[in-house]
């Protein structure tokens, strides 16, 4: 675990250091964007970026900041792991991850997991002054409550700038590396409640969520952009908090810290193996082959004595009044039931993928927005406010737009294809593959406009904005329940490709409604679904079932077709859209 982290911050390091010396490759688009250069802009905020809550707006705080240290999470607690001298310069000159000593960082991450779990050993024990009081929940709070406690913890005793200082550090680190190393008595036990999930939901539900207070979500920190997250258990991956940056900058991140892995493995620390790419000194190697995840390994010294041998980590601290420790309680109980109340599927759909719809001469994309729609209109008889990330990025600091995909030649195609369904033998009509055709051809259209700028997401979003500014009341139109409906987004979908075996998810943005993000590989597809448990219309599970029933039977539809233009009429030979 400790290795693997270490080699996330070399190559973290290493990409901040491309990023401050605009040498990391220019992005460029693909699909109908193919050849267009992106705007690498947001790949600033990966580093130091902090979304800092407030009680009308929160705030993004700016990325100038130049800090040279990270935030290490572990047990609940929080440690400074500084990486160099501060302020951060020039700090690593060139090649930075490899300048940055990996037997240094692995010497700070393996003081501070054995800090942090004698310390949650001895308060486990029930020692009154090795209580820690777990800070990271305040940042689960509603984004209001959390900025009133902010303010408390901020102002807390007078001149004692106790956490002022703590949460500055956490500010304005580079990012923050949780370790999920230790968890309380019950916590192993915890997970049995979602025993009908996967390994692989489980593992993300431990990424996004922690899990609960009683295993990982205290051992976080959300307001942070960038929390790399690795266990004990072999669990990694990422938390972004996502007002920074997007998806798709980020799976870039990650494809190529897999491969920076590939060529950089992890020696086994329990076999005789030297022939590791990094040299990690006689010392230290003998410390990295100490069993210290083994449950016979014995802490000898206390935390104090521990932290006293090293200068380059530091706990840090926190003053609490009775006022935020019941806050606290209530921030963990909360938390507890959000995370209850997430509910994730991993649908790996591997009866065909892009290659087939292709195939087809067919949008991959668009295909899949329709597969959606067809899954939300069979699961609850209507069609919804869609929301489809695009990304802007061929305009300078473009981020998003929004795809909208609930049209009306999708309802007719699924009205078509429901039609069929209901029919004695089951054939798919002349009418449904030409309304498919039609639907698919809208799809595309609204795709292409969105993604030059045409959308108007966003331009509706800039006016009720200015109007906000300019006026002491909202113009009718923002008010309106028609608006309302319009931004009510019950399907939140993203496409997120990558072929480096990463899967991304998120969770839905609105109480009834879905998060599905998806990832269309050659020959499959995969597709995170995700809703809330308490609602009682919505259920993740349902819809992953169901989604692979739409795709097979949409197959069925592309492979009964005739060839249709445009206009839907029959022709002979087919020209892509
Ligand atoms: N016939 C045959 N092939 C076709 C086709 C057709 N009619 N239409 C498209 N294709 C091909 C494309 O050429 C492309 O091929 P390539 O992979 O060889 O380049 C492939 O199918 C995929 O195209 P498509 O599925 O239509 O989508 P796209 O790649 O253009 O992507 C968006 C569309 C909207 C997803 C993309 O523009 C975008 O904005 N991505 C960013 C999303 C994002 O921000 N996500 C993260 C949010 S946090």
């Amino acid at each position: 675990m400790l290795m693997f982290a270490t080699r996330i911050i070399q190559f973290s390091v290493d990409f901040k250091y491309r990023i401050d010396q605009q040498t990391l490759t220019q992005d460029f688009g693909s699909g109908h964007g193919k050849g267009k250069p992106l705007c690498m802009a947001t790949y600033k905020n990966f580093f130091h970026s902090y979304r800092m809550p407030h009680e009308d707006v929160d705030r993004l705080l700016p990325q100038s900041r130049r800090s040279n240290h990270i935030v290490v999470a572990s047990c609940n607690q929080f440690y400074i792991l500084r990486l160099g001298q501060e302020p951060l310069d020039n700090p690593y000159k060139c090649d930075a991850g490899a300048q940055l000593g990996a037997s240094m960082v692995f010497d700070q991450l393996l003081r501070i997991y054995r800090v942090s779990r004698e310390h949650a050993r001895r308060e486990l024990n029930g020692n009154a002054a090795d209580k820690m009081p777990r800070v990271g929940l305040f940042t689960t709070e509603n984004r209001k409550t959390w900025a009133k406690l902010h303010k408390q913890l901020s102002h807390l005793s007078g001149d004692d700038a106790t956490n002022i200082n703590s949460l500055r550090q956490i500010e304005d680190c580079l990012f923050v590396m949780c370790l999920d190393s230790l968890v309380t008595q019950n916590g192993d036990k915890a997970s049995d409640a979602r025993d009908d999930q996967t390994d692989l939901e489980q593992a993300a539900n431990v990424i996004l969520t922690g899990a609960g207070a009683s295993k990982f979500t205290a051992n976080r920190w959300f307001d942070k952009f960038l929390q790399v997250i690795v266990g004990r258990d072999g669990i990694c991956g990422i938390n972004i908090e996502h007002s920074a940056s997007e998806g798709i900058t980020v799976l870039r991140f990650l494809e190529e810290f897999v491969e920076f892995l590939r060529a950089n493995p992890i020696a086994n620390a329990h076999t005789n193996n030297t022939a590791s790419a990094f040299d990690f000194g006689s010392t230290t190697r003998a410390q990295c082959t100490e069993s210290i995840t083994s449950p016979a390994y014995v802490e000898p010294k206390s935390p104090s004595a521990l932290l006293s041998e090293t200068d380059t980590i530091t706990p840090l601290t926190w003053r609490l009044d009775e006022e935020l420790r019941a806050s606290l309680d209530e921030a963990e109980a909360r938390a507890e039931q959000l995370v209850r109340n997430f509910s994730l599927r991993i649908l790996e759909f591997q009866q065909f993928g892009r290659a087939f719809i292709k195939s087809q001469s067919l949008s991959p994309d668009a295909f899949v927005q329709l597969a959606l729609q067809y899954t939300f209109y069979k699961l609850h008889g209507q069609l919804v406010c869609t929301y489809e990330s695009a990304s802007l990025r061929q305009f300078r600091l473009g981020r998003v737009d929004n795809i909208r995909a609930n049209t009306c030649e999708a309802y007719e195609w699924i009205e078509a294809m429901l039609e069929c369904k209901r029919a004695e033998p089951l054939k798919w009509s002349e009418r449904a593959q030409a309304a498919f055709i039609k639907a698919i051809t809208r799809q595309v259209e609204i795709l292409r406009y969105t993604i030059t700028g045409g959308g108007p997401d966003n331009h509706l979003l800039a006016l009720k904005e200015l109007a906000r500014v300019r006026f002491d009341e909202l113009p009718d139109l923002f008010l309106d329940n028609s608006y309302r409906e319009h931004v009510n987004f019950r399907l939140s979908t993203s496409q997120l490709p990558t072929d480096s075996g990463i899967t991304v998810g998120y969770g839905a943005v609105v109480h009834d409604g879905y998060g599905c993000s998806y990832n269309p590989r050659e020959d499959r597809i995969t597709f995170c679904v995700s809703s809330f448990v308490d609602c009682e219309q919505t259920s993740s599970s349902r819809f992953a079932s169901t989604l692979v029933e739409s795709l097979c039977e949409m197959r069925d539809l592309c492979e009964s077709r005739q060839r249709f233009d445009k206009q839907g009429r029959r022709r002979a030979s087919f020209k892509a859209t």
